[in-house]
């Protein structure tokens, strides 16, 4: 029988004796440091193939699995679709498939999900994001299950225009000339024609063809600022966040202060619509309480309450200091904060 090195993380199916019949680990022992000095003491560095296999992953690490496989069928669409020039139907029902295996995970942390961004092959992980951002709005905004599966095929289907742009400027390092600009607003359009002949839903469409524009009508391609179904005012926020958080201004935490910050300043400029940013500031707020932040005066904090109506002046319990009141202070988390 095959001989495996043994290795921390792996889980003992069988009992695990020494040479000389000593039982030295029980079977469902997962491995740690100790158990690999005990077994270094009695000389068993290697076990039978079948008797051992790696640890059952955690619930972060399974949706990290679930994400990654996703993320690369919808790259195999994708790049299908942009040799082809046209989307099919069928290339419609292949996307949203791919990414059904991950709607069905309630529990994803857009905190944990943001960290997965790399700059490389941007737009397939920023459709993917917004996908699974604009769900999580649409959850904790209570709307139906049927609503929230429609913000994901929204989000996963918003850029699908961006294959008509050039590379050239699609990719481009630097900032945008104004001719590349224009020629970029194209997208939102170019995305509605495709998906339009592919025959999608409705919502779909006007997710592709409205998530650039703006409540007061600065946005782009048709300036319109009433009727935006509330949807796609939701796929915007969700847009919007992770457009920002992938620019890589800052690191970790500070950037989702950062976009927090911009999205309410977007809302208070009735850009984005404030019932969606709100709840959803707020969300990301909670979710970082646990983390330790780094102050600019070189102390550590963590959020201790979070004022609802003001999510980014939170109040602050700081290591050996009295609570610090972001909000009567006036003060934002990403103006204290350090990177
Ligand atoms: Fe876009
Ligand atoms: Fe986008």
């Amino acid at each position: 029988m095959d001989q495996v090195k043994i290795e921390i993380g792996q889980e003992l199916l069988d009992d695990l004796y020494s040479s000389s019949n000593i039982l030295l680990l029980r079977k469902g022992t997962v491995i740690n440091e100790i158990h690999m000095r005990l077994l270094a003491k009695y000389n068993v560095k290697t076990i039978k193939r079948d008797s051992i296999r790696q640890k059952p992953l955690s619930e972060e690490e399974k949706v990290k699995k679930v994400y990654q496989e996703t993320l690369s069928k919808l790259k195999e669409q994708y790049a299908s679709i942009y040799k082809k020039e046209v989307l099919t139907s069928e290339d419609a029902t292949c996307i949203k498939e791919a990414f059904s295996g991950l709607v069905t995970k309630d529990n994803i942390s857009l905190i944990q999900l943001k960290e997965q961004l790399s700059q490389d092959e941007y737009l397939y992980q920023h459709s993917l994001n917004v996908g699974l951002v604009a769900r999580k709005i649409g959850q904790m905004l209570y709307l139906s299950k049927n609503e929230q599966n429609m913000l994901a095929q929204m989000g996963i289907f918003h850029d699908v225009g961006k294959f008509k742009i050039d590379p050239a400027i699609l990719n481009k390092p630097g900032r945008l000339t104004d001719e590349e600009f224009e020629i970029m607003k194209r997208h939102p359009q170019y995305g509605y024609n495709l998906l339009k002949e592919a025959g999608i839903p409705q919502e779909i469409l006007l997710g592709t063809l409205m998530h650039h524009e703006r409540l007061d009508g600065t946005g782009y391609p048709n300036k319109v600022s009433s009727h935006i179904p509330f949807l796609v005012r939701i796929l915007s926020v969700a847009d919007t966040f992770d457009a920002i958080c992938s620019r890589r201004v800052y690191k970790d935490n500070r950037s989702i202060f950062f976009a927090v910050d911009e999205l309410i300043k977007d809302a208070r400029g009735n850009r984005l619509d404030i019932d969606v940013v709100i709840p959803f500031a707020n969300y990301l707020m909670e979710a970082l309480k646990k983390r330790k932040i780094p102050l600019r005066n070189g102390k550590t904090a963590e959020i201790r309450h979070v004022f609802p109506d003001r999510p980014n002046q939170p109040i602050l319990e700081v290591e050996g200091y009295l609570p610090l009141n972001l909000k009567e202070s006036g003060l934002t988390l990403l103006q204290v904060a350090s990177v």
